[in-house]
């Protein structure tokens, strides 16, 4: 293709795939902004391990020079994420993970900065905006990862590993010469990945990607399907900088899977349908961090809830919690709600839904939109045996043309909730501040480890390709201990100090870190 022919947007989105926009956000008008803002400084109140982290630096900058991109749900919490890693020096550029989770007064405030405004923006260039379509997600992650000076980032902040992704793909595909046709394979998102790094090439040529990506020193990755992606890479030896894996961080994964979901999952609900959740049958599919938080949470609202487990321990710490074990082919029509929270695929299928109560409500807080079968779905429309009708953003009642069970004995109908991506962040806003604060202290700190010695867990492979694999590393237990410390003054929590003997006693040391690697707490 001549660069004369080229198409002007990338696929339907109206917008260059190098558009060299300073941001892009859905309404950057002075109301939002101040909304956003005020919603920050509340928000730092409740984030108390940010907060910390700047006054211990007071002042100093150790992220002078790191030039990050962060892939994160846009949120307020995620604003003020953003903000600490500026005042602590780094450069930052932001979108979101997943297109229906950004708030857009965040965003919005984000953009404008702490000391700028809607009329003269003086903050982060930040590419969201809630609703997006999946090629405009593609699009923001593109200009995220493109300073103004066509340089890359060379730090990366991820959550679900779509930048990683990106690069990588971007990378291996260059090595090899080859970029698969977009017709070859039939994964509607992967098509729009291959179009866009078909594009690239088309403009670009074929450097592109390892020039912007030779800088990277590593990445951060937030969650657990993000991180088993690394893993993955780390195995087939194909990873091509160091990662920390903020996820396996005590202080994330057992408060943030847990007590986030505990408080984002029936909120999420809630908002979306307004549907009395006690005394209600609810099924939460993959009892592990999340599904112990979400059973919890529709507990709390007394509903009747039941797990579906593949691991024999995750099943007996449900049945120990007092939950029915059950398996979805022989309960699918008894209950009344569902939430996969496996991080696997193919958990919930049409075939299920063709077989649920009138007006169970379906929906996913893991992290993609595989864990309930939202393509087979979309197949059924095209061929008639399925009406998708939009109740509101987020909120569809899918209704069945052929089936017997229904309102008038015929034509049942499912709600599907945040078209089966993230419900607590498309129908709600996400995890409460301060167990974003534990996860994001774990985050700032990873990103200022990277920063400071990055090459001590592995080098850039981009243009080195018989290096060691680099690491996948966690960060240290007294890390992680320090983070929970700066929690506990908002719970007013008085620790225990040990004695020296007491300390030698239990084979520790009287400031730490309490447990050996291998506790699991
Ligand atoms: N919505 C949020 O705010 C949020 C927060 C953190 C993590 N996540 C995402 O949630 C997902 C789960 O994370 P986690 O930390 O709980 O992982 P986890 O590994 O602790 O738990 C997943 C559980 O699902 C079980 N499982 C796997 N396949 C199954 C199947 N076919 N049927 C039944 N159970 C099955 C596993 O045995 C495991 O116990 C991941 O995708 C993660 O990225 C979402």
């Amino acid at each position: 293709m001549s660069v004369e022919k080229l198409p002007s947007s990338f696929m339907d989105t109206t917008l260059p795939l190098f558009s060299g926009l300073p941001h892009r956000v859905a309404d950057l008008s002075p109301d939002t902004v101040r909304f956003g803002r005020k919603e920050i400084d509340l928000a730092l109140i409740e984030m108390p391990g940010l907060v910390s982290i700047c006054e211990e630096y007071n002042g100093a900058k150790p992220l002078a020079g790191a030039k990050i991109m962060g892939s994160l749900h846009m949120t307020i919490q995620t604003a003020v994420l953003i903000e600490t890693l500026v005042e602590l020096g780094a450069d930052v550029r932001w979108v979101s993970c997943n297109i229906y989770s950004t708030q857009d007064h965040a965003a919005s405030a984000t953009v404008a900065g702490p000391t700028g405004s809607a009329e003269a923006p003086a903050g982060v260039p930040v590419y969201a905006w809630k609703g997006e379509t999946l090629a405009e997600y593609w699009w923001c992650t593109m200009q995220a990862l493109v300073w103004p000076d066509a340089t890359g980032p060379n730090l990366i902040l991820d959550d679900g590993g779509d930048a990683t992704l990106l690069i990588h793909l971007g990378v291996e595909y260059e090595r090899s010469g080859t970029i698969p046709a977009v017709d070859s394979t039939d994964n509607g998102e992967l098509k729009i990945i291959l179009n866009l790094l078909h594009q690239v090439r088309a403009e670009k040529g074929d450097g592109f990607w390892q020039a912007l990506s030779k800088d990277i020193r590593g990445v951060s990755e937030e969650t657990t399907t993000g991180v088993h992606r690394l893993y993955e890479r780390s195995q087939d030896n194909s990873l091509l900088f160091p990662a920390i894996n903020v996820n396996d961080s005590v202080t994330k994964s057992k408060f943030d899977n847990v007590y986030g979901c505990r408080h984002s999952l029936v909120d999420a609900i809630m908002r979306a349908t307004d549907v009395l959740i006690s005394g209600k049958k609810a099924m939460v599919l993959g009892f592990g961090d999340v599904g112990k938080g979400s059973a919890q949470s529709l507990r709390g609202q007394f509903a009747r809830v039941s797990v579906t487990e593949i691991d024999p321990i995750c099943a007996l710490q449900a049945c120990m919690m007092g939950y029915d074990v059950v398996r979805i082919d022989d309960a699918v029509d008894q209950f009344d709600i569902f939430v996969t929270a496996t991080g696997n695929k193919d958990i919930i299928s049409a075939a299920h839904m063709a077989k649920m109560k009138h007006n169970a409500i379906v929906c996913n807080i893991g992290h993609f939109d595989n864990e309930i079968d939202m393509a087979g779905m979309e197949a059924l429309r095209e061929t008639g045996e399925v009406e998708k009708i939009e109740i509101k953003p987020q909120v569809h009642e899918w209704r069945f043309t052929n089936t017997t069970h229904g309102p008038k004995g015929g034509g049942h109908s499912v709600i599907i909730l945040a078209e089966g991506r993230l419900v607590n962040l498309g129908c709600a806003t996400g995890h409460p501040s301060l167990v974003m604060s534990a996860s994001f202290t774990n985050q700032t700190i990873a990103q200022i480890e990277l920063h400071k010695n990055a090459e001590s867990y592995g080098v850039n492979r981009v243009h080195d390709t018989t290096a060691a694999v680099p690491q996948v590393i966690t960060l240290p237990k007294h890390l992680d201990e320090k983070v929970a410390r700066l929690h506990l003054q908002k719970f007013t929590a008085d620790l225990t100090q040990l004695s020296d003997e007491q300390a030698s006693y239990i084979g520790v040391k009287a400031e730490g870190p309490y447990k050996p690697e291998h506790y699991r707490y």
